[in-house]
């Protein structure tokens, strides 16, 4: 895990550095790096444990099901019917989403009451004894402890899906909020793929060693735990929440290394006399005002467009659409569409800052519609050479993914919102993820029993949908400061019966800040 982990952290790091020497900056410093970094073990926790159990055809998750059964049977001198061990097992699966859903709503909770970096540390209780849950469960014979663990894991998941992207915004000079963003989704695609290693049957995905997989969980945790306390608490948050001016401007000296920060204090000290003109925003109040409606309805859309894309029918479920596609070594096909997966997200963090979020997300989004077509093709007409084609198809499905609907929707909701709205729209538009994770998890195995080979044919229509909403309503927030991103917003809610499209936003796009 860490070898993977600090290969890409280290690729990544240089890749960042060489920008901001591209851009005559010497803002990236090793504090930034630091930092981003720590906070980002919070994202590979989340893949990890998305990556580590929803699969099926796993022979770790048939080992889990016997244990279940033999748990049942010495509780209950019976053996467990078929639908009961189904109905455990899948409560066991999405459960994950469901502690998702109340940890990424209570995200607004803890970031304005303990900071930023102190709420990340905090919520490591919570993966620490979702870990011992999980990991002793077959020791104490209960497979109530593992399901409680999965659901708690699940709300660390949801609250560090808020905590991260947003720290990692808030730290980040401007011209690198987008590169550093996308290290949210390295995180959690890592975490995925390492979670998909683990899983083969010569490592830990077997009858004795599948609770290590699960429990594997704690060591981040502690690593997360060292680390934290060294990095340093949001300037913005201390700034504009705490009015902690002089910690603030010493805490972005640091990160940014230079005595000079005089241009990041302007633009937080105009940000925070904005935020003490309007009220503390409440989840209410962002659908009430005319200035928050329309950017909260274009978070919620792009994390609609991210799940409702199908991505993770294909992470759920796809050693089961390889194998009826007829690939013939179905596991490590996945493997392969992990690796792709990390590799496209890397891809992605390269340009995001050349080409802007915008045009990203609407490749992402058209590639993916084109290679549903493709699959939905090889699964229907099941030539033997077609394994191949729907082998491509779900690779390049997964390529394009990771380009834009993977890691844009995570940061660009902190992009959209200044200090005052950020905590509650992170906490809706999380919210909205989960949700829609949830409905394909469970919903798209009985869709395919209806559908059969055209199943993605739905997603490919949800796709263009998508599609044409970004095209129309998303602005760009490239190279703009958060204040200036608001302002756009503002002007575009004064206009009133002005159609709020990306140019009256003003923020079409911008000219590179000196
Ligand atoms: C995004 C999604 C997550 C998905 C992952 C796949 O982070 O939020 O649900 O599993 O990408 O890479």
């Amino acid at each position: 895990l860490f070898v993977v982990f600090f290969f890409f952290f280290f690729i990544w790091q240089k890749q960042i550095r060489r920008m901001g020497k591209q851009r005559g900056e010497k803002r990236v410093t090793p504090w930034l790096i630091m930092a981003a970094g720590t906070a980002v073990i919070g994202s590979l926790q989340f893949g990890y444990n998305t990556g580590v159990i929803n699969a099926p055809q796993n022979v770790s998750i048939i080992s889990c099901q016997s244990f279940y059964n033999e748990t049942w049977s010495s509780r209950f001198s019976e053996p467990i019917s078929q639908g009961t061990l189904t109905a455990l097992w899948s409560l066991s699966v999405a459960i994950f989403s469901v502690g998702g859903m109340f940890g990424s709503f209570s995200v607004g909770i803890f970031v304005n009451r303990f900071g930023r970096r102190n709420s990340m540390l905090m919520a490591n209780v919570l993966a620490f004894i979702a870990a011992l849950l999980m990991g002793f469960s077959k020791m104490a014979a209960s497979y109530e402890m593992l399901i409680i663990g999965r659901f708690i894991v699940g709300l660390y998941s949801g609250l560090s899906t808020g905590f991260v992207p947003m720290y990692v915004e808030e730290i980040s000079p401007t011209s690198l909020r987008g590169a550093l963003g996308t290290l949210h989704q390295l995180g959690v695609v890592i975490g995925i793929l390492v979670a998909q290693v683990f899983g083969i049957e010569s490592i830990l995905g077997n009858a004795t060693l599948w609770p290590l997989l699960l429990g594997f969980t704690l060591l981040p945790s502690v690593l997360q735990c060292v680390l934290l306390p060294l990095c340093p608490e949001s300037p913005r948050y201390l700034l504009i929440n705490c009015n902690e001016e002089s910690k603030a401007r010493t805490i972005l000296m640091k990160l940014r290394g230079t005595e000079d920060v005089s241009e990041d204090m302007q633009e937080m000290r105009e940000e925070s006399l904005q935020m003490k003109k309007e009220k503390a925003v409440t989840i209410p109040e962002l659908f009430r005002s005319s200035v928050y409606r329309q950017p909260i309805f274009v978070a919620i859309m792009l994390h609609l467009s991210q799940q409702l894309s199908g991505i993770n029918a294909v992470f759920y479920y796809s050693t089961g659409i390889f194998e009826r596609a007829g690939v013939s070594q179905p596991v490590y096909a996945t493997i392969g569409a992990g690796v792709v997966n990390t590799a496209f997200t890397v891809v992605s963090l390269f340009v995001v800052e050349r080409m802007g979020r915008r045009p990203l997300h609407l490749i992402g989004l058209m590639g993916m519609a084109v290679s549903a077509v493709f699959l939905t093709v090889a699964m229907a007409l099941l030539l033997r050479w077609m394994s191949y084609v729907s082998i491509a198809a779900i690779f390049s499905f997964v390529a394009f993914f990771e380009i834009g609907p993977g890691p844009i929707p995570w940061f660009i909701v902190a992009e959209l919102f200044s200090q005052g709205p950020r905590p509650a729209a992170i906490a809706v538009a999380g919210f909205c993820n989960w949700s829609a994770n949830f409905l394909v998890g469970m919903c798209f195995q009985y869709v395919e029993q209806l559908c059969g080979p055209f199943v993605f044919i739905i997603f490919t229509i949800l796709l263009l949908g998508f599609f044409v909403f970004t095209y129309f309503k998303v602005p760009e927030t490239k190279g703009r400061t958060f204040d200036e991103i608001s302002a756009g917003f503002r002007q575009s809610a004064d206009c009133h019966g002005c159609m709020p499209s990306t140019d009256n936003l003003g923020l079409a796009p911008a000219p590179p800040r000196p």
